[in-house]
């Protein structure tokens, strides 16, 4: 593993499935109640430049569980709000904590921090990933199915952070992915020109979500329109009609096909409140996998044996 989870990209398939293998351990622990304080007196610094319900909270139990404590620094409230440098802020924190999780808006803030911290960087979001959440699915999808290889995931919506993450997660876990896009809201460039490299899985970009959703074991959809994006709702809005999760897309997967959302989630938008709720099991399994997959991520990051 590097120092660092700032993309998936990053990572080989062996990587992800020790993350995945201990995420599962971690999990088991908890419902058992054995412990695993593997993080004692040790520090996670959070910083919020955005929303979160799921990512703060499972950062911050899962610091906890591990005997650890996390901190939330918001980005409007400490001084990066006033244009403190990250290389400056990077400096700083790893003079008292242990690790980094920042949720912001680009690609190249998490990078520049990672630069310059001496501590793990682990990306909580950005315009361009969202790698800890993939991670959270691909563990729901190998507990539900077994098996991650052979698979088909399909991702039906716009080609945001979920999209890149998921096709890069998928891909290298073998599995093959079809993602439907209109027009205009392709995903990144880079991960389209790292889905050319990979030989042992299938990889198609699709104009329509029957397209995509035929023959699929897992479908996947993400919000029209991201954080940061609000005041394109409306244009959004007819963009990606007839992009959405429902009944008759779903009659065209295969039988047992999952449904994952990373949350929150726009009924009647991007998905049905009928295919929601068939699958709200799956969904809520996907949230509560956030806290196991990024004790793992903490763990083997910020663990004495990885120092
Ligand atoms: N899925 C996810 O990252 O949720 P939050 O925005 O609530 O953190
Ligand atoms: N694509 C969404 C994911 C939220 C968890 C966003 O970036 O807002």
């Amino acid at each position: 593993m590097k120092k660092d989870l700032l993309k998936l990209l990053d990572l080989s398939r062996e990587d992800i499935i020790n993350i995945l293998n201990v995420g599962d351990q971690m999990k088991y622990n908890q419902k058992h109640g054995l412990p695993h304080n593997y993080l004692q007196g040790k520090t996670l610094a959070m910083i919020f430049e955005k929303n979160s319900t799921r990512t703060r909270v499972s950062f911050e139990t899962g610091m906890f569980q591990l005997g650890g404590h996390a901190l939330f620094l918001s980005g409007k409230e400490s001084q990066i709000g006033r244009g403190e440098p990250i290389a400056d802020t990077a400096r700083v924190l790893s003079r008292y904590c242990d690790g980094i999780m920042i949720r912001t808006f680009g690609q190249d803030e998490v990078e520049e921090l990672a630069e310059y911290a001496d501590i793990p960087v682990i990306n909580g979001l950005t315009d361009f990933a969202h790698p800890c959440q993939v991670l959270a699915d691909l563990m729901t999808i190998r507990e539900h199915k077994s098996r991650l290889e052979g698979l088909k995931l399909c991702f039906i919506g716009d080609g945001n952070n979920m999209a890149n993450s998921l096709i890069v997660g998928g891909l290298k876990c073998g599995m093959d992915v079809s993602v439907a896009c209109p027009e205009g809201y392709d995903p990144d460039e880079k991960v389209l020109e790292f889905a050319k490299t990979v030989t042992d899985a299938k990889f198609q970009l699709c104009r329509t979500p029957q397209e995509a959703a035929q023959g699929a074991d897992v479908v996947v959809t993400d919000v029209w329109a991201s954080m940061g994006q609000e005041e394109e709702k409306a244009i959004r809005e007819k963009a990606f009609a007839g992009f959405q999760v429902n009944a008759a897309l779903m009659a065209l997967t295969n039988p047992g096909c999952m449904v994952q959302h990373c949350l929150p989630a726009h009924r009647e938008e991007e998905i049905t409140a009928e295919v929601f709720e068939a699958h709200a099991q799956e969904i809520f399994d996907e949230a509560e996998n956030r806290l196991h997959a990024q004790k793992a991520v903490m763990y083997l990051l910020m663990g004495k044996d990885q120092k």
